[in-house]
């Protein structure tokens, strides 16, 4: 794998600003995932390394989390995340525990203090799918163990881990190539563009104006790897010349279902489709994490051509998941 720079620097995120820890990168234990920006060049390239190993030998770490339980919250559907995790814990012999949200109401029924001090003394990691970025990292204060991000509102780190991966795979070595992101500037093209910064990758992100990616995440990044390209552009076929890998996610994300008529209109321009690619790298890949709306972020041709490597991608979050945990838990 040569998909993460040497690194000097991890970050956490303060009040909305977020800050460079230093001196964190050589510890060899991690608190957690809440971001991207939990984890340094090094720790990316130890997850990828062992998301390989795992995907070659499923069976290997059969007993890695034995008698161990990890608890997953919902507060969103999903099928990837959760199966994946849960297929995943059993794989390495521990026992997921699923939670929906509205069963345990984080800050309604239970403050998030009460919940991660108490989880804490029942499992050994916590994954939650919730919207506010804040709710993740506040289960994280109050958590002796490691707390998982599996989306919310602004980062989705689980999936482009897995994503890189899927990259390695293809490009070998994947140093210095170019990802265009077109489309809505959420979740998953924050945390792309922070895993871009750990793994050397230029990133050329086309958004429509008012759905860019938050400027907190480009200053981030930027500090993270001053020597990539990032550039932000509300015209695709700028973005998609001379990329490697084009990728794209709905337009609307869950949480914003009474916009998607508006969303459907202002995103058109920013569908991925034949017309699109013709002003691209004739090699280039089409990733997309899904699930996807085909007709809207990605044509039904273009999906179909591509379907055997965007479901390896999904494919590829069971593997990655697994190593994310053994990661956080220190287990190689
Ligand atoms: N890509 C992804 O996270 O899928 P789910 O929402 O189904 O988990
Ligand atoms: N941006 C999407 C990602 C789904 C995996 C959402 O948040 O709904």
């Amino acid at each position: 794998m040569h998909c993460a720079k040497p690194d000097k620097r991890s970050m956490s995120e303060e009040g909305g600003e977020i800050k460079i820890m230093k001196g964190s990168s050589t510890k060899s234990k991690l608190k957690g995932l809440t971001g991207i920006a939990d984890i340094s060049s090094k720790d990316l390239r130890e997850i990828l390394s062992l998301t390989k190993d795992l995907k070659e030998n499923p069976l290997k770490r059969s007993s890695a989390i034995q008698n161990q339980s990890v608890a997953l919250i919902f507060a969103k559907p999903s099928l990837r995340t959760r199966i994946s995790f849960e297929v995943g814990i059993r794989q390495l012999g521990g026992h997921p525990i699923t939670i929906k949200m509205d069963e345990i109401n984080v800050g309604i029924r239970e403050n998030v203090e009460d919940i991660g001090s108490v989880l804490s003394k029942y499992v050994s990691s916590i994954v939650i799918r919730t919207f506010e970025q804040k709710q993740v990292e506040d289960l994280q204060k109050y958590s002796s163990v490691p707390v998982i991000n599996g989306l919310s509102d602004e980062e989705h780190p689980c999936q482009v881990i897995s994503d890189i991966f899927t990259i390695s795979e293809i490009f070998k070595p994947c140093d210095g190539l170019k990802i265009a992101y077109v489309g809505d500037g959420n979740n998953v093209a924050q945390s792309l563009l922070l895993a871009c910064a750990l793994s050397n990758i230029n990133i050329s992100i086309s958004s429509p104006k008012n759905h860019q990616i938050q400027k907190k995440y480009t200053d981030l990044a930027k500090r993270m790897n001053p020597e990539i390209n990032i550039e932000l552009n509300e015209d695709p076929k700028i973005s998609v010349k001379n990329a490697d890998v084009l990728y794209t996610d709905v337009w609307t994300s869950m949480g914003q279902e009474k916009e998607a008529n508006k969303r459907r209109k202002i995103f058109m321009p920013y569908q991925i489709n034949d017309e699109l690619l013709s002003h691209g790298k004739k090699n280039a890949v089409v990733l997309h994490c899904l699930p996807a709306h085909k007709g809207e972020e990605i044509s039904h041709n273009v999906f179909d051509r591509f379907s055997e490597v965007i479901y390896t991608q999904a494919e590829n979050r069971l593997h990655a998941q697994k190593a994310i945990l053994l990661k956080l838990m220190g287990i190689n």
